[in-house]
Parts: C-alpha cells; structure tokens; sequence
C-alpha cells in the first residue's frame, strides 16, 4: 500500500530481453528522478514493450516490482492503439499545435480508454486510504475521473509536460469533452506556463460551458484548483555527475580531440517537434555564409531515437541522416566532418561533460512544453566543474524561453536568424558569456526539479476538500 503514488505511461527504467535495464530517456522521467521526492512513494507505469519470450506476465510484474516500481503491462494491440496511436499520433502533434500531423483514428480511442482503466485499477488496489496520486501527462487524462469514480478519498493531482494549445486547435479532438471532462476528476491540476493555463480555461468554456477562474473552479460541488508549476532539472544529479570519473575522463577526452576548436551542441530525442531539420538548414546557411569556420566548428547532435513504431518518427529519422550525410559531404575535409550525428541515448555523467565544454547549445525546438535540456547545459557551466563558458540558442518557442531571457532568443523557422545567432553566439566575449549565465543560473538554482516537485505536492496536500460551493 502507498500513500503517495506517481502515475505516467512511462516508468523511469525498461527491462530489457536479456535482463538488463535502461533508463528512460525524457524530461518528465528526469524531472521525477531528480525530484527527491523519497522513497516512500510508488511509481505506476508501463516500462516498454516488455520481452515476454518464455515469460509470464506474472514473473514479468514480479521482477520489476523488485526494482521498486508497480508495472502495467500492454497488450502489442494497446501500445499500437494507446501509445503509438491516440498518445502519440492525434494527441502528441495536437498539443504542439500541429494539427496537420495529428491523425483521427476511431479505433484507438477505445484502447487509450482501457488502457487509463488498467491505471485505475491497479492504483486504487494500492493506495492508502486518502492518499495522493500525482498523474503524469498526456496518455493518462481520462485517468483522474475514472479513478475517482473507484476511490472518492483520493487526492488526485495532474500535470501536464506538453503546451496545452489554443482551445481553436484543442477543439478540432473529436474525442474533446471526454479529455476535458475526465481532467475534472482532479483535485489540482497544473501547466508549465501562464499561456497554457489560459488556453485550458477557454477550452473549458467553450467546449464544456464550465467557467474557471485563473486559480481555480467549482465543478459538480467540487472545488479544482488550477495552478502554473514550471518544471526544473535534475540539478543534484547533474551536481552529482560532475564529480564522478566517467564525467573526468570524457571531459578529457573530449578536450583533446576539440583542441582549438569550438563544439556546437544540441541533445534531443529525435521528434519533428524539436526541429532538426531546420537546425540542419541553420548549419548549412552559417557554413556556407563563413567558410573560414568550417575546420574549426564541430557541430554534435545527440538525436535519441524514439517512438520507432510511429511513421513519422522513422521518416523524420531517414531525412534527418540523409541532410547530414549531404552537409557532412560538401562542408568537410579529410579527417573533419562538421556535423556529427549521435544517434543514441547518453547517461547523465557523458551529457554533463558534453554540456560543460561546448562552445555553444543550440535548443531550437518548433513547440516544445519547457525543455530541460537549455536548463541542464546552463546549470553545466561551473567553472570548479572545468566548464568552459557558453551560449544558450533557445527557440522562442520552448516554454523554458519565459524564464531564460539571458539566452539568445530564435525563431527557429527563421533560418537565416539561426545562422546569425550561430555566429553571434561564436564571437561573444567571456566576461558577457558569463554574465548571462550567471543571470540565468541565479534563476535555475530556486526551481530545481525538486523544488517544482515541493510546490506541486504541497498545493496538492492543502487542496480544499470542500464539497460544497461557498455562496
Ligand atoms: N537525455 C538523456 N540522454 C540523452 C539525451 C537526453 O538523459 O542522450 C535527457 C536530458 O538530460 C533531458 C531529457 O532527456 O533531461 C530531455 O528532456 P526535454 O525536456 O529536453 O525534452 P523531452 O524529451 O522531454 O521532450
Ligand atoms: C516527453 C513526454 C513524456 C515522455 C517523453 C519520452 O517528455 O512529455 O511523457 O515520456 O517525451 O517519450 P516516450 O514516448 O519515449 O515515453
């Protein structure tokens, strides 16, 4: 039994066939991770396509229950319906506004449904009585009324890693009051930014006909608290990584081979939200407008690979190896290649050194929730750490820009403004590199992740329980 539970499609680790286990690459697993929450909570999930050859659900649950985690298992027709279908094919593209991506298929619908009941379910089979469950994103937000409809004393909190659009967008779900309405099954629920909250309330009126304040609702004799909860990083853990000697020897190593040159960085999972293509237009714009740089920049993309079984992600996947491959081919030379394309997952201590000697972070998503990534690299740069000063290039259209004006801000479509900023960023001076970072630092170091974590929680345990409208 549990008296806090964390509930997300993706648990922080997935077993792998032969026993191992990876961790989850992601910004709400990071966040999670880092949010020193304790150990008297239990995280529900799912943790992958599990390997079943010769094994039985039940010894499945088992091992990962030893790694102090409670499993849901699906079904190969629920990851095809739930997960690469209704998550990741209508609502993930609907909710960064790209509604030319997002696919309507009936068929899905029902399986996201039964998926969110399995949660239910197994949540309410384990928590104490009264106990807070903090719900996680974008698959899970039929969740909170279901589960309230099983256990009435929850206190049930939800939090949303993705923007949440402009009711116009929202509105085009065939599937939109359901959302909505199964969001109502909260006692809290919470965005990254003012914008988003904005956006939620007006698809509340004009969708449902329920009024909210800024703050708050009533909503069948319940009180719904509404609230802005930036996410932060794992700043104990990039702390932490920083003194160990996977991060010594790959700052060493990295060091050397870079030697007079400059590292242009960029980590993210490979998503046509994070717009790579359009970075790699940027490149090819500065390459070609300096030619004097080419021998001295080295451009490392860290592109993870995710959400193979989505078409989308394999052409993205296919395109964005072809353009390297063609920028790679007239931009270099014997013994140097300008852009290296790093198609797979790093652990946290080789991504701190990484951050802790590039020249410059490249973070130029189209829409993105917040982005964690702008947050980790500036919080890299220590120089008891042997970090060597940097500039941030952040999209204006990243959450994580509303609290880092000291980085240099970007349209990303805007390519021939990229490619400046690439060179803006390549002749700043130390002292005013630092001083930005210093500025941005400053801001980083109050809302860590676990201090997002703290505020969420707490607003969570003191939600009214009223179950009356005071007149
Ligand atoms: N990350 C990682 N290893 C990698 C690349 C990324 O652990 O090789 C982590 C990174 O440190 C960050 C997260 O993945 O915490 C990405 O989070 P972000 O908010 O930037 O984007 P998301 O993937 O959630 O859309
Ligand atoms: C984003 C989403 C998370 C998700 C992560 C990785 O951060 O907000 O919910 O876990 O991407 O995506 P994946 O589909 O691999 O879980």
């Amino acid at each position: 039994m549990a008296s806090l539970i964390l509930a997300s499609n993706r648990l922080p680790i997935q077993l792998l066939k032969d026993g191992t286990i990876k961790r989850t690459t992601g910004g709400l697993s990071s966040a999670l991770e880092g949010a020193g929450i304790g150990e008297q909570y239990t995280w529900v999930g799912w943790g992958g396509p599990c390997p079943s050859a010769g094994r039985s659900e039940e010894d499945l649950k088992t091992s990962l229950r030893s790694l102090g985690v409670e499993p849901i298992l699906l079904s190969e027709d629920e990851i095809a319906g739930y997960y690469d279908g209704y998550a990741n094919s209508t609502l993930w593209p609907l909710l960064h506004y790209m509604q030319e991506r997002s696919r309507f298929d009936a068929r899905w619908m029902p399986f996201y449904q039964q998926v969110n009941e399995k949660f239910a379910t197994a949540i309410s089979e384990i928590a104490d009585e009264g106990a807070q469950v903090w719900i996680h994103d974008y698959h899970l937000m039929l969740l909170p009324q279901l589960l309230r409809k099983k256990r009435p004393d929850l206190k049930i909190g939800f939090f949303l890693h993705t923007p949440f659009p402009s009711s116009e967008i929202f509105r085009a779900l065939p599937e939109r009051d359901a959302l909505l309405n199964g969001l109502l099954g909260c006692d809290l629920i919470g965005f990254h930014t003012y914008s988003y909250l904005r956006h939620f309330i007006s698809s509340l009126i004009r969708i449902l006909g329920v009024e909210a304040d800024i703050d708050g609702l009533w909503h069948q004799n319940r009180h719904i608290q509404l609230g802005v909860y930036p996410i932060g990083h794992n700043r104990d853990g990039f702390q932490k990584a920083a003194t160990t000697n996977t991060f010594l020897q790959q700052h060493s190593a990295h060091a050397k081979h870079l030697g007079s040159g400059k590292m242009i960085l960029s980590v993210e999972r490979l998503d046509y939200t994070k717009g790579v293509p359009e970075k790699l237009q940027a490149i090819r714009t500065f390459l070609e407008s300096h030619p004097e740089m080419r021998g001295l920049v080295h451009f490392v993309l860290v592109a993870v690979p995710s959400r193979r079984g989505v078409e989308e992600y394999e052409a993205l996947t296919e395109r964005v190896q072809c353009e390297v491959g063609a920028i790679n081919g007239t931009f270099g030379d014997v013994g140097h290649s300008p852009v290296q394309f790093l198609h797979r997952s790093f652990p946290v201590e080789e991504l701190a050194a990484l951050y802790a000697l590039a020249d410059v972070c490249m973070v130029t998503p189209i829409v993105d929730g917040m982005n964690l990534v702008a947050k980790e690299f500036i919080d890299c740069k220590y120089p008891s750490h042997r970090a060597r000063p940097g500039v941030l290039i952040l999209s204006e259209f990243a959450g994580a820009a509303h609290e880092m004006s000291h980085a240099i801000l970007v349209n990303p479509h805007d390519t021939a403004g990229v490619a400046q900023a690439i060179h803006t960023a390549l002749d700043m001076d130390e002292p005013q590199m630092w001083k930005r970072i210093h500025a941005m630092q400053r801001r980083l170091e109050l809302n860590d992740a676990g201090a997002w974590a703290k505020r969420f929680l707490a607003d969570l345990s003191s939600a009214t329980s009223l179950s009356h409208c005071p007149q």
